[in-house]
């Protein structure tokens, strides 16, 4: 039994996405969760600015004696995840692109046609390609990178007409054209427009990967013998790097609880 908190971590709010299922499932399990609400989006930046960032995070995390660190972020785990590994070997570090990639090729066959989303990093490290052909390289994927949704959904902007001419504009010739008939979430972003998604695509079978990575960590405490007792009496933490009023909207309205329920801080990273 180990009751010590796991650390997630994105670069924005998009890893809190992940937390509604952790908590649902493994509700002795803390959380410390590190938004990079300051520098987010990634997905376009330069894979070295990324890894640097990442680094910061994740040894700020380590320093709280976190039990596990969750890489909440495709575009993190995409281009970070074995370095993080070689740098902390004393945790297991999980990222977010396996346990999807393993889920798409349990329940696809190659008659299937599977889109994937993703920001600009995560489509060019070719990682969701690579983890679905190793688990079965007969399945025919396809990638689209739609960079302009996180910055919307950082911004609140989703049950709105902007977001679905962006979901038009992104995905109406990649679904066609493609014969998508599969669709994974790419990025924890996403599940946040999921709805906007299926009321234009209605016919889609839809993969969010928050759940297969809560899957996973539920294996490794159970492999480890280190999920947390009912004794658990920590709290759950949450940390931005811009503790701004739309963050605290949005972190509200994603785990469906009021702000005084919520112990946010914020961590400047830079300093
Ligand atoms: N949630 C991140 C992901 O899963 C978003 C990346 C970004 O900041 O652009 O890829």
């Amino acid at each position: 039994m180990d009751n010590r908190p796991i650390g997630f971590f994105d670069s924005g709010l998009g890893g809190l996405t992940v937390i509604p299922n952790l908590l649902e499932n493994l509700p002795n399990e803390r959380v410390i969760y590190f938004g990079d609400t300051a520098r987010t989006p990634y997905g376009s930046k330069a894979v070295s600015t990324i890894k640097q960032y990442a680094t910061q995070i994740a040894d700020f995390l380590v320093s709280k004696d976190v039990k596990m660190l969750v890489i909440a972020c495709n575009t993190i785990s995409s281009t970070c995840l074995e370095d993080l590994r070689v740098r902390f070997p004393q945790i297991p570090i999980l990222g977010i692109i396996s346990p999807a990639a393993r889920k798409v090729a349990a329940i696809c066959t190659p008659e299937n046609n599977i889109g994937i989303i993703a920001t600009k990093v995560t489509t060019a490290s070719g990682a969701y390609r690579e983890r679905i052909r190793d688990f079965n390289p007969e399945l025919r994927v396809f990638d689209k990178a739609t960079p302009a949704f996180v910055p919307l959904i950082e911004e609140g902007i989703i049950e709105n007409e902007i977001m679905d001419l962006t979901i038009h504009y992104y995905m109406d010739d990649f679904i066609r054209e493609n014969s998508i008939d599969t669709l994974v979430l790419g990025c924890t972003h996403y599940p946040l427009i999921r709805k906007n998604i299926e009321k234009i695509y209605p016919g889609l079978n839809i993969i969010n990967p928050s759940y297969e990575i809560i899957g996973r960590v539920r294996q490794i405490l159970e492999n480890d013998g280190t999920l947390a007792g009912e004794d658990n009496d920590r709290e759950n933490i949450f940390y931005a790097s811009d503790l701004s009023e739309n963050f605290e909207n949005m972190i509200q309205k994603i785990l469906e609880t009021e702000k005084s329920n919520l112990n946010l801080k914020f961590k400047n990273l830079e300093l």
